[in-house]
């Protein structure tokens, strides 16, 4: 297979409720259709050799949906964790949530832990961010730091203390929906990363739409910060 440029490619899935409402449908729906999308998208990431994929599932400010469409999207979440490792282990995918999971229950909490560490040997990477935001995600960064001990912190501190520790930094982040900002995904690892905005909603996003991606970001110039 032809090496892929992009290494880390990460999604914010936006677009599920506009795209029910179109169809008269319930929110919900178009998570679950979304979810849907976000095996098959994950899957051909795979297939084309990209190694890291990231996805924004779930952010800290998502609370303040309604309790029936937040309980809609942590029922996936919940069959994808509990049902998903046959799947991840045929695909070599090892599975990492990252965000702040302390305000699941225990009974969540063991079973991602139980997902992550059967599938710790696999080589490619698939982090699941929920509960996730980038701002928390710098200060639990340092506030591990501080806890170690260390009274000054350098970039290469912080990247180390970072969730996603274990991929390089996304080359390639892909906004579905239309809008044109991060909305507090991956803050620090996204200083140099290419953005691509598509008016695809999330659940009409096809493998093409990734090839589009992609095909853009080869035509990219990424210079970071030199000349
Ligand atoms: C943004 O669309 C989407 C979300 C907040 C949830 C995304 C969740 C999934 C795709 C399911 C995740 C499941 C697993 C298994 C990881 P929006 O609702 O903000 O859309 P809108 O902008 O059209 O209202």
């Amino acid at each position: 297979m032809e090496d892929c440029p992009v290494r880390h490619i990460a999604f914010i899935m936006d677009g599920n409720g506009r795209w029910a409402k179109k169809r008269l449908l319930p929110r919900e729906y178009g998570h679950k259709v979304g979810a849907e999308v976000f095996e098959k998208i994950v899957g051909y990431c795979s297939d084309i050799g990209i190694n890291a994929v990231t996805v924004y599932a779930f952010s800290t400010e998502n609370w303040k949906r309604p309790k029936h469409e937040i309980e809609a999207i942590f029922g996936l979440f919940s069959d994808y964790i509990d049902n998903r490792t046959e799947t991840l282990m045929k695909k070599n995918v090892r599975l990492v949530f990252i965000g702040d999971r302390s305000v699941f229950s225990p009974d969540l909490r063991k079973r991602m832990e139980a997902v992550e560490n059967k599938t710790i040997n696999n080589e490619k990477l698939l982090f699941v961010a929920i509960n996730y935001g980038g701002r928390s995600e710098i200060c639990h960064a340092v506030n591990e730091l501080i806890a170690e001990g260390a009274t000054e912190v350098s970039e290469e501190d912080i990247t180390a203390h970072m969730y996603t520790k274990l991929a390089p930094d996304p080359d390639l982040i892909v906004r579905t929906g239309g809008e044109y900002r991060l909305s507090n995904f991956l803050l620090w690892q996204s200083a140099y990363s290419e953005i691509y905005v598509t008016d695809t909603l999330w659940p009409d996003m096809t493998n093409e739409d990734v090839d589009r991606a992609l095909n853009e970001f080869k035509r990219r110039n990424r210079r970071f910060g030199g000349l």
